[in-house]
């Protein structure tokens, strides 16, 4: 059964990217907030978006300092992701309250957070009010991965090096498998979807591979 949402809700659809903990540094602080609206850009040259609320103190950290990186945190920091989303760097220096170590990024000033599995170090390029966000464009300028988690795409081997992604108030989730989709067109360039006959026309096909190999 389809039932209507208000059009505030189309927000809510769309949760599920991977959660980022923006970090920026500014005149020796230091300050991380989770956000959940984010996008790649472009590809050449390299820009991703993040939306960021006015009211929140990175907002001015990224308009002063004019760079931030996107630290993507794993299952192991659920519950600090949730704390850096409710308490403000206006009122409390979160990273040192959290006790999480940090290193230091290779491009840009803000720090970066262990126990994250990917970092994403950015320039600011743009920033575009829409609304009540700004949207701040950041021109990537270094990117770093934890190897058991991510290689040609996210692992999702061991639940711990998987990324968070939100999905409202304080629920996440992990993804639970990588599914690799196969295409195959019939005769008539229609598309074969049933598992079954896809199988089936596989194993069809490395038969008469196989027969055609022998034959030479
Ligand atoms: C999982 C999660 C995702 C969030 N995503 C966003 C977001 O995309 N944009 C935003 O402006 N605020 C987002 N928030 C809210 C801010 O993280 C929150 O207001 C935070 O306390 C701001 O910190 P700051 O004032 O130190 O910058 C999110 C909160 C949580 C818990």
């Amino acid at each position: 059964m389809r039932h209507s949402l208000s059009e505030q809700d189309a927000r809510r659809l769309l949760g599920g990217a991977p959660v980022l903990l923006v970090t920026t540094r500014w005149h020796g602080t230091s300050n991380v907030m989770p956000v959940a609206w984010s996008m790649p850009l472009s590809i050449d040259p390299p820009f991703v978006g993040i939306a960021v609320h006015a009211s929140r103190h990175t907002h001015d950290m990224i308009r002063f300092s004019e760079q931030f990186a996107l630290n993507i945190p794993s299952r192991r920091l659920l519950n600090h992701v949730q704390y850096f989303g409710v308490m403000s760097g206006r009122e409390i220096q979160k990273i040192e309250a959290a006790k999480i170590p940090t290193f230091n990024a290779r491009k840009v000033d803000a720090p970066l957070l262990e126990g994250c599995v990917g970092y994403i170090e950015c320039g600011l390029e743009d920033a575009l009010r829409l609304g009540d966000h700004t949207l701040f464009i950041g021109r990537v300028v270094a990117v770093t991965v934890e190897k058991e988690a991510f290689g040609d795409t996210w692992v999702l081997e061991d639940d711990d090096d998987k990324p968070l992604h939100y999905l409202g108030l304080d629920y996440y989730g992990i993804l639970d498998d990588r599914l690799q989709a196969k295409l195959q067109t019939t005769e008539s360039g229609g598309l074969r979807t049933d598992e079954d006959e896809i199988e089936e026309e596989m194993r069809r096909r490395e038969e008469e591979a196989e027969e055609q190999e022998e034959a030479r």
